[in-house]
């Protein structure tokens, strides 16, 4: 099972700015096992997977994915649209996508089905809120974010993902994100550990990578990185910049 250093650039970035991003990168990477990940926004998708044409280790990725393949849905995106622009995988239920455009729980099993049906790498989302937290019942926020994604899938889906290893989990809790104010690593692990041993029982023995997302920097990743229960990381603000986004990588070409 591989790591994943996955960059979620949101809406920011010009082609010229990415493809500048892309260029520095592919200098930058040393041999490694550890899957990179660039999330531009849809309209650079293809100029960024035929940037990174044969090499092999840095996979383009969406940010969102429509919940239907066609149809009447102005400004939505297909799984089929994300694959012919070239991207190997698709980002579903981020944090922003469902507090700030509210899309509804509902949707997710749906999204993720029609991206493994296109054989993109699913990275799912999932966390609690402050409010959650404080109430003290993030865990069984979590843990209803993944049946509600994973429960419903087809059968030929479920053993897919288990032959491909196609779906990576992003425990992202929401008070974290974009704040600056990080989850202390020993938490995340132990949070970590649960989503892997729930989401090996809705998916019939598969245990998925895990990231961490939420305000990691070149300063706090050794911390999450020191722990083999988390397999890397999904980085917002800190992987605009190469300077910063290189040492998240190397953290992670652990042995
Ligand atoms: P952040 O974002 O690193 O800026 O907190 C993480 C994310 O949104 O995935």
């Amino acid at each position: 099972m591989p790591g994943y250093v996955i960059a979620n650039w949101k809406m920011y970035k010009t082609k010229k700015e990415a493809l500048e991003f892309a260029e520095g990168l592919k200098d930058g990477l040393s041999q490694g096992g550890v899957v990179v990940g660039v999330s531009p926004a849809f309209p650079y998708l293809e100029t960024l997977s035929n940037a990174f044409r044969g090499v092999d280790r840095v996979c383009v990725f969406a940010q969102n994915v429509a919940f239907a393949e066609a149809g009447a849905f102005t400004g939505e995106v297909s799984a089929s649209m994300i694959e012919d622009a070239g991207a190997k995988g698709v980002i579903i239920g981020h944090s922003e996508r469902r507090h700030v455009f509210k899309e509804d729980p509902s949707w997710m099993v749906k999204k993720i089905q029609l991206a493994l049906d296109r054989e993109l790498v699913v990275v799912y989302c999932v966390g609690e809120t402050l409010e959650e937290r404080d109430l003290g019942v993030g865990p069984e926020v979590v843990s209803r974010q993944l049946a509600e994604g994973l429960g419903g899938l087809e059968d030929e889906s479920k053993a897919s993902i288990r032959s491909k290893e196609t779906l990576v989990i992003a425990y992202e809790p929401v008070w974290a994100i974009g704040t600056g104010r990080n989850m202390e690593p020993i938490e995340a692990k132990e949070a970590a550990s649960l989503i892997k041993k729930n989401v090996s029982e809705l998916l019939e023995g598969y245990v998925p990578p895990v990231l961490y997302g939420g305000s990691v920097n070149p300063r706090n990743i050794q911390g999450f990185a020191g722990h083999f229960e988390i397999d890397g990381v999904l980085v917002g603000g800190a992987s605009l910049d190469l300077g910063r986004f290189l040492p998240l990588i190397k953290a992670f070409e652990r042995a």
